[in-house]
């Protein structure tokens, strides 16, 4: 039996923890002796407007269950204020999970400046801001934990969701990195492509299914992924409904050309398929083992 999950002495902020996954990561969190930011700037699934009561409410419900929380309505696009504001309730921040979000869905020939600008703003400079706040203390105490929350539109693309998509994958590209920058300082960095039934997906998903996607279902991966009991870093999961799957990156062996002489448009269609032959493929670990390949070939045409 694996040992219990203690985080008695860890903060933790989770960003949009007013509802939905973040309110199930919050709950989690308290339960398992975290001391908790609940943040949430409380506004429309579309991003307009605030109220404060949305994170006041869950930070009541941790602490009507004997936990440990306070309340911060800042948006997340004030990173700096959400670290303060644990700094100054817990003196430490140990955790950060990007969690806060919103959708501005419409097919791209109708997406203007505004629906792509605030999309960005909220998922991806929300997310640098508060992890960017934070790194400083993780790198000092040797430890932190980043989750960031990226999605299967991101991954896999979807229909009306160019500016979501983006911001998405986008932070997958951002946890990569800053797992490859965090190693040496105990700063491990993982991304979550979730399912839940949330207001994000009232009405997207079958109301029977809905029901079976609850929030709670994500949030032990979460929890997982904070702890000192997890190793991991650089993972992307897909998770959702009780199901937790790794996605990682596959590439072709390819096809190579003579690199001496140059090579024809002709030539890249005549090997076409070779190109896109997956058998025998690679999950290249790093930039660097990604690079073997191609200097491999380059080596077999060296002077
Ligand atoms: N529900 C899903 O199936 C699903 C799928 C893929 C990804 N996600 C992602 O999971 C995360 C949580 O989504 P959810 O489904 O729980 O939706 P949700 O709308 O219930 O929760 C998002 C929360 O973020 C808060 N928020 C929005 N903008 C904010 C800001 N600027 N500052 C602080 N808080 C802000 C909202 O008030 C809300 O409480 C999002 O990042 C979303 O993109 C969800």
């Amino acid at each position: 039996m694996s040992e219990a999950i203690r985080l008695q002495d860890q903060v933790v902020i989770v960003t949009g923890a007013g509802g939905g996954l973040g309110r199930a990561h919050a709950l989690l969190f308290a339960k398992h002796g975290a001391k908790v930011v609940v943040n949430d700037l409380g506004g429309s699934a579309h991003g307009e407007g605030a109220n404060a009561s949305a994170a006041d409410k869950v930070v009541e419900a941790i602490r009507a269950a004997g936990g440990i929380a306070v309340a911060n309505h800042d948006s997340v696009t004030a990173g700096e204020k959400i670290v303060q504001h644990a700094l100054d309730a817990f003196g430490r921040i140990d955790v950060v999970v990007n969690n806060a979000g919103i959708l501005r869905d419409k097919s791209f020939h109708k997406l203007d400046d505004a629906d792509w600008d605030l999309v960005y703003r909220v998922h991806v400079e929300g997310a640098y801001k508060v992890t960017r706040a934070a790194w400083p203390h993780m790198r000092e105490q040797n430890y932190g934990r980043v989750i960031f929350t990226a999605s299967t539109s991101g991954i896999y693309g979807n229909f009306g969701q160019a500016n979501y998509g983006m911001a998405k994958l986008g932070l997958y590209g951002l946890t990569r990195t800053l797992a490859i920058e965090g190693r040496k300082s105990n700063i491990l960095v993982n991304a979550i492509a979730p399912t839940g039934g949330t207001r994000m997906t009232e009405g997207l998903i079958p109301p029977q299914v809905f029901a079976q996607l609850k929030p709670e279902l994500v949030s032990p991966l979460v929890v997982y992924l904070a702890s000192a009991a997890c190793a991991e870093t650089s993972g992307l999961f897909e998770v959702g409904g009780g199901w937790i799957g790794k996605t990682r990156w596959e590439r072709s062996l390819g096809a190579g050309f003579d690199p001496r002489g140059g090579f024809s448009a002709e030539d890249v269609a005549a090997s076409w398929q070779q190109i896109c032959d997956f058998d025998g493929a690679t999950h290249p670990a790093d930039n660097l083992d990604a690079l073997k390949q191609m200097m491999a070939h380059l080596q077999r045409y060296a002077l």
